[in-house]
């Protein structure tokens, strides 16, 4: 897995460089090889904060989901708007605050975004798998963060 890390965080490198293509274009492309290279990824998607305290869907790979707009302080992804530290939950069923997209989600990981240490929007990771999470996913995450952070 680590080598397959350190392929994707070239490919990511190289989606974030090119001059060619928008903004959207390129948090898309992240999102389809994310979704395409890493199995226990099943939703992979940006939320971005559009308005004081409310986050709004943007680029995402996988099944659409209701959940368009998220308040700051609401579910997984609203926790993190606030804490601004990355969130990793190996199985939603013990999280209260939780907003469900769908029932085969059994896992999901956040990752905050931030642009000159302002937080602008967040990477989030739904898994149909049970504890599928290790800290190799989280570093890889947040490195790659920390570069799509540039692109706000
Ligand atoms: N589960 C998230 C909502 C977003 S979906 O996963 C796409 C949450 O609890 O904030």
């Amino acid at each position: 897995m680590d080598s397959l890390f350190t392929d994707l965080s070239a490919r990511i490198t190289d989606i974030i460089g090119n001059t060619d293509n928008s903004q959207d274009r390129k948090l898309q492309s992240i999102c389809d090889v994310l979704k395409a290279e890493i199995p226990h990824y099943d939703w992979v998607g940006f939320y971005i904060v559009s308005q004081p305290r409310v986050l709004s869907l943007g680029p995402y790979a996988g099944e659409p989901t209701d959940h368009a707009e998220i308040p700051f302080g609401r579910g997984i992804c609203g926790q993190v708007a606030e804490s601004e530290e990355t969130f990793v939950i190996q199985d939603v069923s013990t999280e209260d605050n939780y907003l469900s997209c769908s029932v085969d989600v059994k896992s999901e990981i956040v990752v905050p975004i931030f642009k000159d240490g302002e937080f602008v929007a967040q990477l989030d990771i739904d898994s149909h798998a049970l504890v599928p999470f290790t800290d190799a996913d989280t570093a890889f995450l947040e490195g790659i963060c920390k570069s799509i952070g540039k692109l706000f």
